[in-house]
């Protein structure tokens, strides 16, 4: 291996430990529970964090991943009284998979069954107990949401903006909106904690104004100058290697990489940060199907989000002697979820990042390098349990000289659509003047707000209209998904729309095999509708539901039966909240006419025309083309609208769907109306 690898020459950053005893998580008796709690680093800080929320509306706590900062600050709490008197403390995370997995590890660490005394909400799935749920955890949005019903948060004692670091888009919003909330509920304590935030940033952010102070408004409580607390990491040095040339095909070099540890390296399990579940699967696959024996005697899983709880289990649970975990991994490894017993990790340098463009309106998902802090906070994850060791994917130069020292907040990055909705939602109308920890850029706001006033949330006030504005806000979708809903039910079709949002809520429900590609294509062509996408999704709903469930049938047609099973779910959810709105479920039949006006109604601004062989946005005249793994893909309708973009070597349309160029009109004439001198309508 030394051949292609250089050790690298940043310093490492972490720190031996004077025990150097080795922790193994054994899931049952609950003494050996308790010990491994008392080893955590924050363990010893428990006195002090309970002093400090005590005192201070807004404690900031920065720890190495693995510190027991999410699961053990709640339980101190709890154990402290906060949750006395039906009061919950509740603890967010950015990511749904963290939330279930935390959540899982708390209640076997208390000995309650998950959904009692410790429970979770994601979007689309609670689990939670009024009157007996003490923690919460939940995912920012979801709380953020909350607020719309009770915008003080009145039964929570404590908040708990875990993971701050990673900057999502609803925390930031969250920060905004509980600094405004501790003005109003004093007694409100918040903690703020995360592997590695700016820690002096974010305490300004919550630091209360000089003028407010000076006129003494809040007297009473706590004092309003955030605290600070660094938890003293508890992990091993990590030597870094890079790769000596940049590699030419990242994944082959990943499994190659893995291959040569499992050979020369001692044991320890390998933790592979890729970009995607598409290349994490490939990378599975890959992995499984060498059959040589360099391969035997590993464990390979994949981990990455919509992954389901059985598999989810697997991954924590201890790695049987004589074998080699191989966890292949998206970014939710970096520091949201803690693995016990890795020692090497392979980094790509690169994960899937939100893009957005105000200037053409485009949101992406790009594969881009990560920042210098991400790679650190990687490599880190390689020495919990002994010094191990991070093959980088990539060159020296290529750290030094292509990485940022930070991401950008996600906040500026962003389409900001569905965050105005909720703050207008919330009363916020002044979205300029709002108090952001990041602001976002002016010409994103703009943008937002005109895609809202021509999707008719907004009105030339930009206040929430009524119904539509704030039916729209109740929906938990994007603002075009909840849209479409909403003409969905205008037009006769309702139980179709949500059928179809269902769907498009989830990443992919066929299933990604590679190497049968043909046999994928030929099970589409069952269900495919000249209509595009979306009427083979519904087709396919038709005949699952006809096939009365099943997997087989599932495993016979390619399709992916978990997510159907999260499809029927999602489903019941949205239909429940449709009723909630007045809509009852009403179906257009074989009507495919309405369903896609619906659609378009929601969608009109991802409106596309083939022009001389390629398409173009209307708005923009961007080039777009249709991506392979759509049924219309080599079709070439004329007239199309999409669901979303993805950029590769050029930009995708996912999720395609054929319209008539006059449903454009129909669907906003103000955007339409000067334009349809260009639209040749045929
Ligand atoms: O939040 P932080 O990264 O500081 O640590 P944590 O998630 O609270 O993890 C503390 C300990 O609990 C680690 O040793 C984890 O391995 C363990 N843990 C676990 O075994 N299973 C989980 N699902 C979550 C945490
Ligand atoms: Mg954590």
């Amino acid at each position: 291996m030394s051949r292609f690898w250089k050790p690298g020459t940043e310093r490492p950053q972490l720190v031996d430990d004077e025990e150097g005893g080795v922790i193994f998580v054994s899931s049952t008796p609950s003494h050996s529970i308790e010990k491994q709690r008392q080893r955590l680093p924050v363990y010893k800080y428990r006195t002090h964090i309970l002093y400090l929320v005590e005192n201070h509306a807004a404690t900031i706590i920065v720890g190495e991943t693995g510190s027991g900062k999410t699961t053990q600050i709640p339980q101190f709490l709890n154990e402290a009284g906060w949750a006395e008197g039906g009061r919950v403390i509740a603890c967010t995370q950015p990511r749904r998979l963290s939330v279930q997995s935390v959540a899982a590890r708390v209640a076997e660490e208390m000995g309650v069954t998950l959904g009692d005394e410790v429970g979770y909400t994601i979007r689309f799935e609670d689990l939670t107990k009024p009157g007996v749920t003490r923690i919460k955890f939940l995912t920012d949005g979801v709380l953020l949401r909350e607020m719309m019903e009770d915008p003080l948060l009145t039964k929570y004692s404590v908040i708990m903006v875990d993971e701050a670091h990673e900057r999502s888009l609803s925390t930031d919003i969250l920060l905004g909106l509980l600094k405004k909330i501790q003005c109003r509920r004093p007694e409100l304590r918040l903690i703020i904690s995360s592997a590695t935030i700016e820690a002096k940033s974010m305490s300004a952010f919550f630091r209360p104004s000089k003028r407010r102070e000076e006129k003494g408004a809040d007297k009473l409580g706590p004092t309003k100058e955030p605290a600070i607390l660094s938890v003293e990491g508890k992990g091993f040095t990590v030597q870094t290697h890079y790769l000596e040339e940049p590699a030419s095909d990242y994944l082959r070099t990943a499994v190659s990489t893995i291959l040569a540890i499992h050979d020369q390296e001692p044991p320890g399990d390998v933790l592979v940060f890729l970009t995607g579940q598409d290349d994490i699967d490939a990378a599975v696959q890959l992995l499984t199907e060498d059959n040589t024996r360099r391969s035997s005697g590993l464990l390979v899983l994949p981990l990455y989000s919509g992954l389901s709880r059985a598999d989810q289990e697997l991954i924590f649970s201890p790695t049987p002697r004589s074998k080699r975990k191989v966890i292949i991994s998206t970014n939710i490894a970096e520091t949201s979820l803690t693995l016990e017993g890795v020692v090497y990790v392979v980094d790509s340098g690169f994960s899937k990042q939100r893009f957005y463009n105000p200037i053409s309106d485009i949101e992406n998902l790009v594969v881009a390098p990560i920042s210098k802090a991400s790679a650190r906070q990687r490599a880190g994850r390689a020495g919990r349990v002994r010094p191990g060791k991070c093959y980088r994917l990539y060159t020296e130069e290529f750290f030094n000289k292509e990485m940022s020292a930070h991401g950008i907040p996600e906040m500026q990055r962003s389409n900001l659509a569905s965050s105005i909705i909720q703050l207008k939602a919330l009363g916020i109308d002044n979205i300029l003047g709002f108090d952001w920890p990041a602001p976002p850029a002016p010409e994103a706001m703009v943008r937002a707000l005109e895609i809202l006033y021509l999707l008719g949330v907004i009105d030339d006030d930009a206040k929430l209209t009524s119904p539509v504005g704030f039916q729209v806000a109740e929906i938990p979708l994007d603002a075009t998904v909840s849209k479409m809903i909403l003409s969905g039910h205008l037009l006769g079709c309702s139980e179709e729309v949500i059928t179809v949002a269902a769907i498009l809520s989830i990443q992919s429900i066929w299933v990604s095999v590679r190497g049968s590609q043909k046999e994928l294509d030929e099970a589409k062509l069952r269900f495919a509708a000249a209509e595009g996408d979306h009427v083979t999704y519904l087709n396919v709903y038709k005949a699952y539901l006809q096939s009365g469930k099943s997997p087989q049938w599932c495993h016979k047609n390619f399709i992916n039966y978990q997510a159907m099973k999260k499809v029927v779910e999602t489903r019941g959810q949205l239909t429940r909240i449709a009723h909630r709105l007045g809509i009852a479920l009403k179906s257009c039949e074989k009507d495919t006419e309405v369903f896609r006006k619906a659609v378009t109604a929601g969608f009109f601004t991802n409106a596309c025309r083939l022009e001389g062989g390629v398409y173009k946005t209307v708005r923009n005249s961007q080039e777009v083309h249709i991506h392979p793994s759509s049924v219309l893909f080599r079709v070439n309708p004329k007239w199309v609208v999409y669901h979303s973009l993805v950029l590769t070597d050029r930009h995708y349309m996912r999720n395609v769907m054929t319209i008539e160029p006059s449903w454009l009109t129909e669907a906003a004439p103000n955007l339409y109306q000067q334009k349809s001198s260009n639209f040749d309508a045929r």
